[in-house]
């Protein structure tokens, strides 16, 4: 059996690792690439759903995190920076502290998950809640990062972006060609960026016939790509793409042109019904901001724009655990409540409504 590596070691050649380089690795990538037959059914499309929530934190950040802090510590940082929604910053401070140097977090009070602000915590970042929102921890982190010895590991660090392609060779591997369409979420537009790099390459090289149509979805509240102009203050419960002001606006947008691709935006509701949907009908607990994929496809499949048949990869971003409070919230907005019972056999057989066996 092959034992995964990490993505500095499976990619050597591609990333330009050599013997002198130094890799910080926590077992990153090589995440499941999973058929879902009940989304498969429901679009008359063929779906696969890339896991992300299945890297060491539980997001796709931890691709570009071993790139960036890697290269980092061959520049001599002793620490590093981000700005983040909450992934990022639990991604930084676990590869830091595995390399044995600092990481300074900067993240919107009050605006990020618990599970999150806790991984944040336990590996020993330096967290700073900053008054404000992610796109006013971006411009700190970049100034401080300018004018500090501090090394800025946000995903405008092209070493981010080329850490985080490594999930398109894998599907490419996996599938043995690029998709028709890859559904994506859409926050600072690193990944987005990133995956058409990755699928790019794979086509130049012959790996793969095609480039897929990359199609990224923001929450309506928070869709500056979609509106085309800087979102002063955006809101939604998907917080971890709760960004105004995307990082990477020009790559995406020269990204969507060249995959004949779209930027589309999905509301609350269609965002933790999506959520609903892949954790109870494929079995894939996702955070909201991974669902929009999902909600993406089926927005898009019913706008007709999705031929019937056609292959689609959907990335979820993020693991569900890092912001479980949703699961226990209904459709209504009401608190769901597990039904308690006596310790009797009896009693759970009753409310389970199971008649004896014959
Ligand atoms: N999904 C999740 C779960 C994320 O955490 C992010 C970004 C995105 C999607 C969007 O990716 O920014 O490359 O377009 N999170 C960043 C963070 C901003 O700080 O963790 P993007």
């Amino acid at each position: 059996a092959h034992v995964w590596r990490g993505v500095l070691r499976e990619y050597a050649d591609r990333l330009g690792v050599t013997d002198a380089s130094t890799v910080v690795t926590l077992g990153e990538g090589g995440t499941p690439l999973l058929p879902a037959p009940a989304l498969s059914r429901r679009t008359g499309t063929d779906v696969w759903v890339k896991f992300e929530g299945m890297n060491p934190t539980g997001s796709f950040k931890d691709r570009g995190m071993t790139v960036a802090v890697s290269r980092a510590i061959d520049h001599g940082a002793k620490a590093v920076i981000c700005a983040s929604t909450g992934n990022t910053s639990a991604s930084a401070a676990a590869y830091a502290a595995h390399a044995g140097i600092t990481a300074a977090v900067l993240v919107p009070e009050g605006k990020i998950a618990m599970g999150k602000l806790s991984q944040a915590v336990a590996h020993n970042g330096r967290l700073i809640q900053i008054r404000g929102n992610f796109d006013d921890c971006l411009e700190i982190a970049r100034e401080l990062a300018d004018n500090y010895p501090v090394h800025l590991v946000n995903s405008v660090n092209p070493d981010r972006i080329d850490g985080q392609k490594t999930a398109a060779y894998e599907i490419v591997e996996q599938l043995g060609d690029a998709p028709d369409f890859h559904f994506i979420p859409v926050g600072n537009a690193g990944n987005y960026t990133a995956y058409t790099r990755g699928y790019t390459e794979e086509a130049q090289a012959g790996v793969s016939t095609r480039v897929p149509r990359m199609f990224g979805f923001q929450a309506a509240g928070s869709a500056p790509l979609v509106r085309g102009e800087v979102v002063k203050d955006p809101d939604t419960v998907a917080s971890a793409i709760r960004i105004g002001n995307p990082a990477s606006w020009d790559l995406a947008i020269d990204a969507r042109a060249a995959t004949d691709g779209y930027f589309g935006a999905i509301d609350d509701d269609r965002i933790l019904a999506a959520q609903k949907l892949l954790s109870s009908e494929v079995g894939i607990f996702v955070e909201p901001a991974s669902a929009i994929s999902v909600a993406g496809l089926l927005d898009r499949v019913e706008a007709g724009i999705v031929p019937q048949g056609s292959r689609v990869v959907l990335t979820v971003t993020g693991h569900g655990l890092k912001d479980p409070h949703w699961a226990l919230r209904n459709a209504d907005g009401s608190q769901v409540e597990p039904t308690v019972v006596d310790a009797t056999t009896s009693e759970v057989a009753s409310v389970l409504e199971l008649a004896p066996a014959a």
